[in-house]
Formats: structure tokens, C-alpha cells, sequence
């Protein structure tokens, strides 16, 4: 039996624009998502998250279910635009009035609100103003931040400001292929991604100032930690610096470049190969007193991990190489490596880096699901990948590292961002046509890991 400690929190995550749906409804405001969703060839089969799972009118029937499947914690994520349509000024009560009964809902049914600030979904009206290239947009979410803190703080004591950056800001401004569909100069990447930060710092501040309950803040960066490739030292030595010095897509993918401002108070110094004139003036740019905005004190390092890569010594300047997959790898549904270990050397790597409790804020898989002629949907895959990844992390927990929990994703199929439905990452199977909710096996499965705070 594999059993985690007492306090261990178990949950599931979800993100506004992938579930609620009801995108025009009682006032909300558009978001980039909603702009990008409308443009041909956006989205996989042009789907949009117009509708979704149509959580805004189901969220009750969610909460019970959540209840009935034995979660202990939900990871949800606010729509900026649906509390502030403009991003800034007037506040739309029954925007906001939506996350309170929701925070309510909860709370009566046992299941402790963890709150994103942020998962993608920037205002529309604020992206007119230049959205993250705004020097004023640390002062935006500062507001948004003090509304939400003000309004749910009496009930919440979990906050997590901000969801990947990596991929809003990268895939975001540099490839384009999610909102707001940029393709900026690597300048102006940095500049936004520096705002970002600086719009964290601000929200940390806010909400260590106006909290009631006394607050638990964190953050939730991508997590792609080097793997080593076999048990020798040198390759041990090889998959850690790896997992800090990014990886083949440059700079902004590396958990580093967010996380050591935010926990260390300075940038990672770059490798040779991404170091040149704009990334040595923007880092000259950067002042003392804006790292120590950024640089707030956190309780825990919250990190999304799906996958890793295998990682090999080398002798060369960066010591390390990555290792090509074999022949016919084993891949979820959306092609993602499978990669248990990366549960294990992750939270080791992070927590000796950061020395902050490790809390997964997300992990899990997409299959290929259906319902069975017999009505259930069975997914044996998941419970195998997560049954894989969980046995890692909790090596990691006899290994000494602090662990806070674990949050899968997700509690539903949802919207998969630019793949749009075709990818199924849920517990509970989700029909979009009549918004019928199936527990898939995996629920079950996950319901008696939770009982039995462990694996068999
Ligand atoms: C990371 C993101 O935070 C989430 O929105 C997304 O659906 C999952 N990973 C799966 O790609």
C-alpha cells in the first residue's frame, strides 16, 4: 500500500473558458479566446467554447457530483470578463454572484475552493489596450485581484494567480496558435511575460493585504522536467540541469525563466544558445525593485506536469542532451509521451530547488473515450497512466520531498483549446449534445484512491 501523509489534498482542476460556457450571458464580457474561436481555422472543427460543458447552469449538478465521486478539493478558474466585461470598472454582480454560489456550493458539499486568477482567458476590451504589452496591466489584474479577494476571501483560503504562462505567453505571442494569435518580436514576448510576473507580484500583494481567512498562495507554471536517462550520477546531474535551462523550444518554455523570479528573486542566467542582444538589454532592463515585487513570498510551488524528457550527460558546454524517444513510444491520445517518472524527478528537482511544498496542479491524460453499449464509459488507460504517475509521485514522498497534493486533470472532458472537443482529459465523460454526465471507470477508480489516501 502506498499511502501519502495525512494532510495530502486530493482533488480535481477544471478552467473557466473550458467548461462554463454561457459566453454571453448575464453580462460577461468577451474574452481573447472569444475573439480567436471566431476566426476560420482557429480551433479544430471551429469549435468554441461558446457553450462547452455548459457548467454555468449545471454547476450544481457538478458540485454533487464531485461530492459523490469523494473529491476532497476543486481547482477552478475565473473569467476575468465575466466579474469585469471591461477587465477594469464596473463589476457585473451576477458575474461575480456565479463564483459565489459556486464557492458556497462547496463549501456546503465539503470540497475545498482552490481559486485561479488566471487561466487564459484575458478580457477582450483590455487586449484592445494592448492587452500584456501594457505596462498597465499589473495594475489591471491588481484590481481584478482585490474584487475576487473581497468578494470570496471569507471562504477561500487557496489562491493560485496565474496558469502556465508559458503557454499564454509563448503559444500566445510567439507561434500564435492560441489567444490572443500573435506573433511578436521576441522583445516584446519578454516585455509581456514580464508583465505577467509583475502582475503576479501585485495580486500577491493584494491578497496578503485584504484576505479574511489567512491565505495559502501559489502559482501553477508547465513542469517538463528532465528524466535521467539511467541510474549514474553524471545523468542524474544531466536530467536536473535540464529541467532549468528550458528545453528545445527556447526560453519562455522553461519552468525556470517564471519560476526563479518568482521564488528567487532574479532570472535564470540563459544558456550561450538563447543569450543575444535583446534578451541582454531586456535583462539590463529589469529593475531591482520590480524583481522584489515579483519575488513575493509563496506557500507552495504549484506546477502542472504531464511529461518529461529523457535526459543523458554530454559532453559538451551544456552537459546534457535529450534522449529521442524510442521507436513507438507509448502516447496518450493527444500524442503526449508517457512518462511516469517525470511525477517522481519533477517534484525532487523542484522542491530542491524552490524548497516549497509540491502541490501537482495538474496531471492526467486525453484517451480515446466513449459510452460502452453497456452505458458506462471504460477507460482502463487512465487508470493505468495515473496509477503509474501517482506510484512516482509518491516515491518522491518516501524520498523526503514535501508534498501538498494532488489536483488531476480534469473533472471533465472539456474544451481543449485550439483542439477544441476532440481531446477527452475527463474523469466524467461529457455528451455536447445533451450535456450528459458519465462517470467514466476512472471516476470510481479515483473515488477509492481518495478513500484509501493512496494506491494498493
Ligand atoms: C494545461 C492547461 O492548464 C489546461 O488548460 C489544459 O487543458 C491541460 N494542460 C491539457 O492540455
Amino acid at each position: 500500500m502506498r499511502r501519502f501523509s495525512d494532510n495530502f489534498v486530493w482533488g480535481v482542476a477544471t478552467a473557466s473558458y473550458q467548461i462554463e460556457g454561457a459566453w454571453q450571458e448575464d453580462g460577461r464580457g468577451p474574452s481573447v479566446w472569444d475573439m480567436c474561436c471566431q476566426k476560420p481555422g482557429f480551433v479544430k472543427e471551429g469549435d468554441s467554447g461558446e457553450i462547452a460543458c455548459d457548467h454555468y447552469h449545471h454547476m450544481e449538478e457538478d458540485v454533487r457530483l464531485m461530492r459523490e465521486l469523494g473529491i476532497r478539493a476543486y481547482r477552478f478558474s475565473i473569467s476575468w470578463s465575466r466579474v469585469l466585461p471591461e477587465g477594469v470598472g464596473s463589476v457585473n454582480e451576477a458575474g461575480l454572484a456565479f463564483y459565489d454560489r459556486l464557492v458556497d456550493e462547496l463549501r456546503k458539499n465539503g470540497i475545498e475552493p482552490y481559486v485561479t486568477l488566471f487561466h487564459w482567458d484575458f478580457p477582450y476590451a483590455l487586449y484592445q489596450k494592448g492587452g500584456w504589452l501594457n505596462p498597465e496591466s499589473p495594475d489591471w489584474f491588481a484590481e481584478y485581484t482585490r474584487v475576487i479577494v473581497d468578494r470570496l476571501s471569507d471562504r477561500v483560503n487557496y489562491f493560485i494567480t496565474i496558469n502556465e504562462p508559458q503557454c499564454f505567453v509563448a503559444l500566445g505571442h510567439d507561434t500564435g496558435i492560441h489567444a490572443p494569435g500573435l506573433k511578436l518580436s521576441r522583445r516584446d514576448i519578454l516585455t509581456a511575460g514580464h508583465h505577467v510576473l509583475l502582475a503576479h507580484g501585485r495580486a500577491v500583494r493584494v491578497i496578503r493585504e485584504h484576505a479574511v481567512l489567512p491565505p495559502q498562495i501559489g502559482f501553477a507554471p508547465v513542469g517538463n522536467p528532465g528524466i535521467p536517462a539511467s541510474g549514474q550520477e553524471r545523468d542524474l546531474e544531466a536530467a536536473r540541469r535540464a529541467t532549468f535551462e528550458g528545453d528545445v523550444a527556447g526560453i519562455y518554455w522553461s519552468t525556470a525563466w517564471w519560476a526563479d523570479p518568482i521564488f528567487l528573486g532574479s532570472y535564470p542566467k540563459p544558456k550561450d544558445s538563447d543569450m543575444d542582444e535583446v534578451l541582454r538589454e531586456f535583462l539590463l532592463s529589469v529593475t531591482e525593485e520590480e524583481m522584489v515585487l515579483i519575488h513575493q513570498p509563496l506557500d507552495f510551488f504549484g506546477v502542472n506536469i504531464y511529461q518529461g524528457r529523457t535526459v543523458e550527460y554530454a559532453d559538451t558546454s551544456a552537459g546534457y542532451r535529450c534522449v529521442k524517444q524510442n521507436v513507438g513510444c507509448d502516447l496518450t491520445a493527444i500524442k503526449w509521451p508517457v512518462t511516469p517518472k517525470a511525477l517522481y524527478y519533477g517534484p525532487k528537482f523542484f522542491y530542491e530547488r524552490y524548497k516549497k511544498p509540491i502541490l501537482i496542479t495538474e496531471n492526467g491524460l486525453s484517451s480515446m473515450d466513449w459510452v460502452s453499449l453497456d452505458g458506462k464509459v471504460h477507460d482502463p488507460g487512465r487508470i493505468d497512466f495515473l496509477s503509474r504517475y501517482l506510484a512516482e509521485y509518491h516515491r518522491a514522498y518516501e524520498d523526503g520531498v514535501e508534498l501538498m497534493g494532488y489536483f488531476q486533470w480534469s473533472l471533465m472532458d472539456n474544451f481543449e483549446w485550439a483542439e477544441g472537443y476532440r481531446e477527452r482529459f475527463g474523469l466524467v465523460y461529457i455528451d455536447y449534445t445533451t450535456q450528459e454526465r458519465t462517470p467514466k471507470d476512472s471516476a470510481f477508480w479515483y473515488k477509492q484512491v481518495i478513500e484509501r489516501n493512496g494506491l494498493e
